[in-house]
């Protein structure tokens, strides 16, 4: 049953989205994430989809993933490959063996390759010429995800042609953010998400939907975040415990309140671009489908030479593991068809406008 509470907080979301600020946003945001009745949530998903189809076209585009490293210096309670975790099998990948992965991306016609690893501390002038490499070969769009580093870092791989950063920002709240990193500060992650802006990158940003300690206050805070920073794309995934963290007895985020941060999402930023994530894939069932029926548009099929995938193992239960590099590439027409959307082979650039590199 639709209470006229849902039906009136969900109508002040849109008209948020749309710029025009009301002020009990906040409380709103929470009221509409805790909804669990169907009716409700079928409205919510309804108004997120046709507001992903008016403003970035009614498709699921593809992203190339590649995990290049599991090597990992930072200590996010979280995460399988947090530096403490010495079950963790590490590996890196060649250059060679990098750009293998790259050209079968190219050869299924993806347009974009997302760069990979735990935070490795590769060499940057190495990972330069990896970037240099990848576009002298492949008319592609290079995003890289390899976690906080020196603004020169950035600045010297957006020079070698890398385009785009992702970056999940994983809580905006201090005290929430120290509770799940062991030893790095919310500032950290701030600023490095305000270099990259700076220097001219696409950025993408995001959080986990139910670790430890978050409540609906906090993921209602995080949404508004992503409307002042103009993310070009936000990743949106249910946290999963993970055996060898500090967080093995937790309980994981649902399936209903990841799916209801999705479309929340995608209402208040409108033309982000919205994975869904292969956490949502790697649980009871494929929940991906769902998150595109809820405002969802992005799929990153896993390119990863098949003999290291399982050993990125950041939560267990990762989908896919044994499929051969590129399979997944197939099963993105079957994945698009069951959300009614077509599927995309383009570059899928920021739609934010105008891009405003300071
Ligand atoms: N469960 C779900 N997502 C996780 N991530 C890291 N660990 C986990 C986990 N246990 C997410 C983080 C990170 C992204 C690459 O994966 O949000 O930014
Ligand atoms: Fe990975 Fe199908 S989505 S093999």
């Amino acid at each position: 049953m639709m209470r006229k509470e849902f039906t009136t907080a969900l109508s002040r979301a849109i008209a948020h989205g749309k710029g025009d600020a009301t002020a009990n946003i906040l409380s709103d945001l929470s009221f509409l994430l805790a909804s669990e009745d169907a009716e409700e949530c079928a409205a919510l998903y309804r108004e997120a989809s046709s507001i992903r189809d008016a403003e970035c076209g009614r498709r699921m585009v593809l992203r190339g993933l590649v995990e290049f490293s599991s090597y990992c210096g930072n200590d996010c309670r979280y995460c399988g490959l947090n530096r403490e975790n010495k079950n963790a099998d590490r590996y890196r990948l060649t250059a060679d063996e990098i750009l293998e992965s790259i050209a079968l991306i190219d050869a299924a016609g993806i347009r974009t390759v997302v760069l990979q690893s735990g935070e490795d501390g590769c060499d940057a002038a190495w990972l330069a010429s990896v970037i240099r490499e990848i576009k002298s070969r492949h008319d592609m769009a290079i995003t890289l995800s390899v976690g906080e580093r020196k603004r020169e870092d950035y600045a010297l791989w957006k020079e070698a042609g890398a385009d785009r950063y992702l970056l999940r920002v994983e809580s905006t709240d201090p005290t929430l953010y120290a509770a799940l990193h062991k030893s790095r500060a919310l500032e950290t992650r701030l600023r490095c998400l305000d270099d990259l802006q700076g220097l001219g990158y696409q950025v993408g940003s995001g959080i986990m939907v139910g670790p430890p300690g978050q409540t609906l206050d906090h993921i209602a805070r995080d949404i508004l975040f992503f409307t002042t920073r103009d993310f070009d794309m936000l990743g949106i995934g249910p946290f999963i415990p993970h055996p060898d963290t500090p967080f093995r007895d937790a309980s994981a985020g649902t399936v209903a309140l990841t799916l209801n941060t999705v479309a929340l999402t995608r209402i208040l930023t409108r033309n982000s671009w919205i994975p869904a994530t292969t956490a949502l894939g790697s649980l009871d069932r494929d929940y991906r489908v769902d998150a595109l029926r809820a405002g969802a548009n992005v799929v990153m099929p896993n390119f990863s030479p098949v003999s290291v995938k399982k050993k990125y193992a950041i939560y267990p239960g990762k989908r896919c593991l044994t499929e051969n590099t590129g399979a997944c590439a197939g099963c993105m027409g079957r994945l698009a068809q069951s959300a009614g959307l077509e599927l995309d082979y383009s570059r899928a650039d920021s739609l934010k406008n105008p891009l405003t590199p300071s």
